[in-house]
């Protein structure tokens, strides 16, 4: 395994994490947990040792299962789960949660309750899942700097914050690693964020970095996704859209067949090309992708072939939003 560091503080992490979102929510069916817990287990077999969760995830199943697999290799790994959603108050339609709080009474609550799901005295890396804009962010970073203190955290981080916002934080705590959606399918990151994060060394955590699988060329363009699964909620998936958007997957099909690879390795490996102190959270249920998304760290990129893609992905206009409105409203800007 090859491992990569995040932040100032250097936190050592494998250079690809195991996003765990989909084993309890958003891309069904879900595993029985005994299987679960195999892939999971397989994940640290395979050298990965950085693994993504919530406390919104399920909510909370998510952290319980990453408690049971994960307790005999607690002191191997590193940990990384998020707060900030108020899961007592308002959901949207689809039943998602759209109330935040980042109130620091309600965060060391959020806190004691994923260390017990999560079976373990300590988190490694505590993120700040969404902006809260009724709570400063100077309170927040106040508030994670006695965690630390504590003990009971080791790093934090934000996740879809704004750079005015991570500026902010980074001052009165340093931010060891931003998360936000980055991949060929949603590129924003690059104009502000990226070089805002190399500016004050912080690292970057792309999520979905398999376009949430639409790279991995599992999908056609006449896909349709059941009501229970979140891309069928996504405008950038619906059918319309979808047809239109497929440009780029043909484009990474063909960039995987003259590199002799798959689809996801392409996806995975330029996203890993672009900076050293970037690393992706690739979500799988299987051990079969586990091994194939692994392997795209020996997937390599001249500077010439590089500025070739992103040349062609710049010709490229996709259309529709990568979130519903609900979901969109919570994104800080
Ligand atoms: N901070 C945030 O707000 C936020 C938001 C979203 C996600 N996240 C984190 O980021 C992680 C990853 O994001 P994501 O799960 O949304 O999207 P993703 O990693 O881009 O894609 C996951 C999807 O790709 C499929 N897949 C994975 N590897 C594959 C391969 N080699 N071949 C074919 N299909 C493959 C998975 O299916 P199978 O499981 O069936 O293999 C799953 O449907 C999440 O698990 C979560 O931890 C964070």
């Amino acid at each position: 395994m090859q491992y990569r560091y995040l932040g100032k503080d250097k936190l050592k992490v494998s250079a690809l994490g195991l996003g765990c979102m989909g084993f309890t929510q958003s891309y069904p069916p879900y595993l029985p947990e005994n299987e679960a817990i195999f892939v999971l287990q397989q994940a640290v077999d395979l050298g990965i040792n950085f693994f993504d969760t919530a406390e919104v995830y399920g909510p909370y199943t998510n952290e319980e299962l990453l408690g049971k697999a994960l307790k005999p290799y607690r002191s191997q790994i590193i940990l990384a789960t998020k707060f900030g959603f108020d899961l007592a108050h308002k959901m949207d339609n689809a039943n998602r949660p759209v109330a935040l709080s980042s109130k620091p009474k309600d965060i060391r609550n959020a806190l004691e309750d994923s260390l017990k799901r999560l079976q373990t005295d300590y988190i490694d890396l505590y993120y700040q899942h969404r902006v809260d804009p009724q709570t400063p962010i100077e309170e927040v970073a106040e508030t994670m700097k006695d965690l630390i203190k504590e003990g009971k955290i080791l790093h934090w981080g934000l996740s879809e914050a704004s750079v005015k916002t991570i500026r902010k934080a980074h001052a009165i705590c340093p931010v060891t690693a931003v998360q936000s959606e980055y991949s060929m399918w949603y590129r924003e990151v690059e104009q502000e964020l990226l070089p805002t994060l190399e500016e004050l060394n912080i690292g970057f955590v792309p999520f979905s970095p398999l376009g949430k699988a639409i790279l991995t060329g599992r999908f056609n363009k006449d896909t349709h996704f059941a009501k229970d699964d979140f891309r069928s909620q996504i405008p950038r998936f619906n059918s319309e859209n979808l047809n239109h958007n497929y440009i780029l997957i043909e484009y990474v099909q063909k960039l995987a067949q003259e590199k002799q690879v798959l689809p996801a390795q392409i996806a995975l490996g330029w996203l890993l090309a672009q900076k050293p102190w970037i690393v992706p959270i690739p979500g799988t249920k299987k051990v079969s992708r586990l091994k194939e998304n692994i392997n795209s760290i020996n997937v390599t990129f001249s500077a010439e072939e590089l500025s070739m893609i992103n040349k062609h992905l710049n010709s490229i206009n996709l259309q529709g939003a990568r979130y519903p409105q609900s979901q969109e409203n919570l994104i800080d800007k």
